[in-house]
């Protein structure tokens, strides 16, 4: 059994295969790389989380946890790029760690990317419908708060509770048009992605161009918010924790090695485009964090729209940045959802194809050649999830997952280089074995620091997924 578990997929066979299925051309340079990454990265992470985690954990130093955490994913960044390079094609860590790490690996990694894809999605929606709802509102729209609020919500302190709300429908409905485009094959092109990035920046660098002259330096005092005697409750407890959170804002930059086979050198591009776009989001975070809790005092930025209050808290004049802001957001969330879920249903197909998963999963529709029930599977799996869960719940649960699979990769990327020496890499990890042991530990303590019933889900997340593989999977995949 336990060959079975280390059973590999030949890496030659991976990219026969992958040749078969795309036929893509190789068009991408570098610098649409690092655009397809800032696409993907930018979202919910930085216009909904940051103003939540400041107000409930970090205070002002959540720029630190965005430091802490940035440095983190550099680490793991360069880790998937060492893994990209050795496999260059549409994969995903669930690709890579079935030809290096073994089937069982590879299972754990794929049913726990399902949270960083699936359920991130359905987190970004959320965050969607609070900016629509903010954005319709500036008009007189109201929607109303039992149809555009999560009916659940949850305190450690005194567990789950129901809002009066029934449905967050907007997210619903974001998620399932996103769904309906997948279906009928229509993904993002790079020049619509090359137009979003652009609009997603022009917001972020306005609101910082602006919002430096509003910031009242006191709203920073103290820095560093004393810890209020529980663990991750501020203090250096609740950066660390803070950094666990916004990690969800990072996620993303992996995404990139998606676009492998249709990268002229991927080798060197693919390492490019994830390190450069984690450089450009890093600094933007760690920017748009302080000019955020220099405007507003972070206690009142537990808001669904923390970017658009701190607007409202620069005064009346600047009335007209309101309305750009919020389109701006919705428009860079729109694309991080259709990426994420585009992301999933490809995990899933490849699953399919070593027969993880059933054979469905992996069939094409006649006409639009995508594949149509894994992809409405998922569409309405987000869709649940999103309308029901406030957003706290479901970005620390992605982060958590997101955050195991790159202990996994990092750890793989260094038992790999002892282990099978002579694999070719053309891009090899700096500073070895310093780097990917960093990467693994910086992960980790991320993890550690989240709330306990953080650890709960995710164990039972992954249990389910042991139950399936060794009853099922195991059974019938095909190395
Ligand atoms: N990093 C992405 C976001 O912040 C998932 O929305």
């Amino acid at each position: 059994m336990l060959k079975q578990l280390l059973k590999r997929k030949d890496i030659s066979r991976i990219m026969v295969e992958a040749d078969e299925r795309h036929g893509l051309k190789r068009v991408l340079g570098p610098l649409d790389l690092v655009s397809l990454g800032i696409g993907i990265i930018i979202g919910a992470g930085i216009f909904v989380v940051t103003g939540q985690a400041a107000a409930q954990y970090a205070g002002p130093a959540i720029s630190l946890s965005f430091v802490l955490s940035g440095i983190g994913c550099v680490f793991a960044g360069l880790c998937y790029a060492e893994m990209a390079s050795m496999i260059p094609v549409s994969g995903s860590a669930y690709t890579y760690a079935y030809a290096t790490l073994g089937q069982f690996i590879a299972w754990v990694i794929g049913w726990d990317l399902i949270l960083e894809y699936l359920l991130a999605s359905s987190t970004v929606s959320v965050g969607w419908s609070g900016y629509v709802a903010s954005f319709l509102k500036d008009f007189g729209i109201i929607i109303p708060d039992i149809v555009s609020r999560a009916p659940l919500s949850y305190d450690p302190r005194t567990g789950w509770a129901f809002t009066g709300a029934v449905i967050n429908l907007p997210a619903i409905l974001i998620v399932l048009s996103a769904m309906t485009l997948l279906i009928l094959g229509i993904r993002e092109s790079a020049s619509a992605n090359s137009l979003i990035v652009v609009i997603k920046l022009a917001v972020l660098l306005i609101f910082i161009g602006v919002g430096f002259f509003y910031i009242n330096r006191e709203n920073w005092q103290p820095f560093i918010p004393p810890n209020e005697g529980a663990f991750g409750h501020f203090g250096w407890s609740g950066v660390l924790r803070g950094a666990g959170v916004i990690f969800f804002a990072y996620i993303g930059f992996d995404a990139v090695s998606t676009a492998a086979q249709e990268t002229r050198n991927p080798q060197r591009n693919v390492p490019i485009g994830i390190l450069g776009s984690l450089l450009v989001a890093t600094v933007l975070y760690i920017v748009v964090a302080l000019v955020l809790t220099g405007v507003v005092k972070y206690p009142m930025l537990n808001v669904p729209d923390p970017i658009a209050v701190a607007v409202d808290f620069m005064g009346e004049e600047l009335y007209w940045l309101r309305p750009l802001i919020k389109i701006g957001a919705i428009a860079g969330l729109t694309s991080v959802i259709l990426v994420l879920l585009f992301g999933q249903t490809r995990i899933f197909y490849s699953m399919a194809l070593d027969k993880m998963l059933p054979g469905r999963f992996a069939v094409l529709h006649p006409v639009y050649r995508t594949p149509i029930f894994t992809t409405i599977l998922t569409g309405l799996a987000a869709a649940f999830f999103a309308g029901i869960f406030p957003m706290g719940i479901l970005g620390e649960l992605v982060s958590i997952g997101t955050l195991f699979a790159f202990v996994i990769v990092c750890s793989g990327v260094l038992v790999l280089r002892y282990t099978d020496p002579e694999l070719p890499r053309p891009f090899k990890v700096p500073f070895f074995p310093v780097i990917p042991a960093l990467g693994a530990v910086v992960s980790f303590l991320q993890m550690a620091a989240l709330p306990m019933d953080t650890w709960i889900r995710l164990t039972a997340w992954m249990a389910i997924g042991l139950v399936i593989y060794f009853f099922y999977s195991r059974k019938r995949a095909v190395g």
